[in-house]
């Protein structure tokens, strides 16, 4: 076994934690306060080759390990949840679910244009009463002919006013159950595709969350994804990969939390000394890298055994509930660490503690990953 991070993937680590440091640091604070998408900052990700990090370069891509997007991942988040869910949703859901399961046509139509970072896509499974219950889908696409008609409303979707295009799950044969849920890439540009109202949120408000609705929309029948009936395990199985960007998203929001107490703790005096020798900093400290260390190897598991093409479902879920609770406790401490300071936005640790709140949800709630990991182990 080798715990050893290759050049390449170190080379990665570096681009991204120096992007996020010149880049995305300077205006977080005012993008999170006026909910400002940071547009220009992820073109620029784009031009990189962070939106599309794990794409075969023949479609654009940067044909890297999901291992080297996993370390992208958490420099990125460090410093701003907010571009990195949107990264998180173009990699891990939208390119990986096109690459891995779309037609030849769709990939060179949309997958070269989305690899690059020159249009954004989201991915559209949420409803107003289908959370959790994925299969609930009260979104329909009616078979007529050559095409479907699309007919629904899709809620809380990162990147809804951003994305080009959509990848949507809907409902084509009520009677079929899961078998009868399909996928389409639907393009915001078409008549019957409303962006409906920004959320207003907790965290990442950086990030443009929205409600889409269809009204009566024509989706042409190669827009769907893979035969009939596929929508509902092309879900499942690109839930299961995003679940490794949302992992690395709340490991890289602990570990810009546990940074920046480290950081003030020595800095900060009280009582005659910096506040890191007093045990009651030094052991929140020790917890707090054990915990973040703890959770970064089980992203790296998780990433490593879909990069070996093993099965990834059981680590991404245990990966993303672990990371998830691992952020929310972190950045509570780390307002405690940073005391009164903690408090006022200026320090970062109080948008961190409301970032991370949103591992704990989006992606299948901690409920569902325990769903995901129990179904696996009582097998
Ligand atoms: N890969 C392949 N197939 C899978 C699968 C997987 N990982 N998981 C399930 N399936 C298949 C099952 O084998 C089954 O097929 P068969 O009947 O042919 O055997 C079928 O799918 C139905 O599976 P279940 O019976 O397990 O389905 P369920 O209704 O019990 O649901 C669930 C299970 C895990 C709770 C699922 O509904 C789920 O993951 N829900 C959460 C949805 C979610 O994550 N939503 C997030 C929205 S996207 C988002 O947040 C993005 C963003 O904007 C940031």
């Amino acid at each position: 076994m080798n715990f050893e991070l290759t050049e390449e993937h170190l080379a990665v680590q570096q681009a991204a934690r120096d992007f996020a440091q010149t880049e995305l640091l300077p205006e977080v604070i005012e993008r999170d306060e006026h909910q400002k998408f940071p547009a220009e900052q992820i073109k620029k990700m784009g031009e990189l080759g962070f939106m599309g990090m794990m794409v075969d370069p023949k479609y654009g891509g940067g044909g890297m390990d999901t291992i080297s997007y996993v370390l992208a991942m958490e420099e990125i988040s460090k410093i701003d949840a907010s571009a990195s869910v949107c990264m998180s949703v173009n990699n891990s859901l939208v390119c990986w679910g096109l690459e891995t399961f779309g037609s030849e046509e769709q990939k060179q139509k949309y997958l070269v244009q989305l690899a690059t970072g020159q249009a954004i896509g989201a991915f559209c499974l949420s409803e107003p009463e289908a959370g959790s219950d994925a299969t609930s889908q009260k979104t329909t696409a009616i078979d007529n002919g050559d095409h479907y008609i699309l007919n629904g409303t899709k809620n809380w979707i990162t990147n809804g006013n951003s994305a080009s295009y959509y990848l949507v799950i809907a409902q084509t044969d009520i009677d079929k159950g899961h078998k009868g849920i399909n996928a389409f890439i639907v393009e915001k540009a078409w008549a019957g595709v409303t962006v409906g109202k920004k959320e207003e949120k907790m965290g990442i408000r950086g990030s443009d969350t929205h409600s889409i609705m269809f009204q009566d929309v024509v989706v042409p029948k190669e827009n769907r994804i893979g035969e009939d009936g596929f929508g509902f395990k092309f879900a499942m199985k690109v839930l299961s990969g995003g679940r490794i960007g949302i992992a690395a998203q709340a490991l890289g929001i602990a570990s810009g939390a546990y940074e920046l107490s480290l950081k003030y703790s020595k800095e900060r005096k009280a009582f005659g000394k910096e506040i890191m020798h007093h045990q009651a900093i030094a052991f929140k400290l020790a917890d707090m890298a054990t915990e973040i260390e703890a959770a970064r190897m089980l992203c790296l598991k998780a990433a490593w055994l879909k990069d070996q093409h093993l099965n990834y479902d059981r680590a991404s879920a245990m990966a993303k509930l672990f990371a998830s609770e691992v952020a929310m406790k972190t950045a509570v401490e780390a307002v405690q660490v940073h005391g009164g300071y903690g408090y006022v936005k200026e320090y970062h640790v109080e948008r961190m503690m409301r970032d991370a709140k949103i591992t704990q949800i989006y992606e299948g709630t901690s409920e569902v990953q325990r769903v995901v990991i129990s179904r696996d182990v009582l097998r």
